[in-house]
């Protein structure tokens, strides 16, 4: 057996009870909001430190109506999830992914970012400050989301005075209305999700507001999500609103890389490695629209979205169908990494803390 990995020997196993209950049908939560017990909360000093955060029950957070973050969207966020297993033990999957991440969004968006340790510590605490709202074994997770804001007050156009990192959390089970199910995809060729030299690259809540109009012009259509193109060409796979895009072709299954236009996704990077297990060649590279429509099998990875298959895509009126019955590669991938969370598979990489 190999040795933890860092992550894991960086937090102790803490016990915990499960008496306190709550009223939610687990069967049917779905992807929104529910309030849960706490927040985590931290400000940055001057110096662009941050202090030791404290968790405070949940509820609406106080912002000077200047706040960088309401007048110039200087912010970021990150999503990861909690899991109860069956042998009752809680787990975050990969949460130093989503620190180095904010780290890297932080640079770009010139903001403090807390230490990896204090990232991953937040969300732990906040984890299990929530406990009671983690689904039970197979019903979904605790969806817990770190913020990390400009609320310093600023009128001209510069980096805010002060910032604000906080966690907040909500159950949730599956993204999509269609759950698992294969679902149906358009892809845009009016709008772009990023530039070159953008923002697209980092979790910038900027990147986020600009896409609602292609995605409910979609979703009063009937798609499930809009795949978008680059912007310069007009011709390349870049992704979706909510998640990244894998083609399959054969053994080989192929994604666009990640240069600075597309979110590096935890599970995007997970299932690559997880494929690359499984004998499959994958292939970082760039997409052309025509060999997406030609592949064999679409899906598409998230940390909300999980991993689904993708059944048809609509491009200039015209709809492929893609295989989405029987032996699938994306459900392939998906038990594989649902089998090491639940304990039945070996996790040999240390994706999953427990806590
Ligand atoms: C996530 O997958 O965690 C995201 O942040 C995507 C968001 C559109 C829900």
């Amino acid at each position: 057996s190999r040795a933890a990995s860092p992550l894991q020997e960086a937090c102790e196993p803490s016990s915990y009870s499960d008496d306190e209950s709550t009223d939610i049908d687990w069967n049917n939560i779905g992807f929104g909001i529910r309030p849960t017990d706490y927040i985590y909360i931290t400000k940055s000093s001057a110096d662009g430190i941050f202090e030791q955060g404290q968790l405070n029950p949940y509820g609406n957070i106080e912002l000077n109506p200047s706040a960088g973050v309401l007048n110039y969207g200087q912010g970021l966020f990150e999503g990861t999830k909690a899991c109860r297993r069956e042998d009752g033990r809680i787990c975050l999957f990969r949460p130093d992914q989503n620190a180095i991440r904010m780290q890297v969004g932080a640079e770009r968006m010139c903001m403090p970012s807390p230490s990896i340790d204090q990232f991953i510590d937040a969300v732990k605490q906040t984890a299990i400050a929530n406990r009671r709202w983690i689904p039970p074994p197979g019903k979904g997770s605790l969806y817990i989301r770190p913020l990390l804001i400009g609320s310093g007050p600023i009128l001209g156009l510069a980096p805010a005075p002060e910032y604000t990192f906080l966690v907040y959390s909500s159950p949730v089970g599956n993204y999509f209305k269609e759950g698992l199910s294969p679902l149906n995809f358009y892809i845009e060729d009016e709008f772009h999700r990023a530039t070159r030299g953008g923002a697209g690259g980092v979790k910038s809540i900027t990147n986020y507001a600009p896409v609602l109009k292609a995605l409910t012009r979609a979703k009063s259509r009937g798609f499930s999500d809009v795949i978008y193109l680059d912007s310069v060409h007009k011709k390349y796979l870049e992704e979706a609103t909510s998640c990244n895009i894998f083609v399959v072709k054969g053994n080989i299954i192929l994604t666009p890389p990640t240069s600075g236009t597309i979110l590096p996704g935890v599970t995007r990077k997970t299932v690559i490695d997880i494929a690359r297990d499984h004998g499959f060649q994958v292939e970082e590279r760039t997409v052309p629209v025509e060999e997406l429509l030609d592949g064999d099998e679409v899906f598409c990875t998230g940390t909300a979205v999980g991993i689904v298959p993708v059944g048809t895509i609509t491009y200039q009126g015209k709809r492929v169908e893609y295989k989405s019955e029987g032996q699938l590669v994306s459900r392939e991938l998906y038990s594989t990494l649902v089998g090491i969370q639940s304990g039945h598979i070996e996790d040999k990489k240390g994706w999953y803390l427990k806590i």
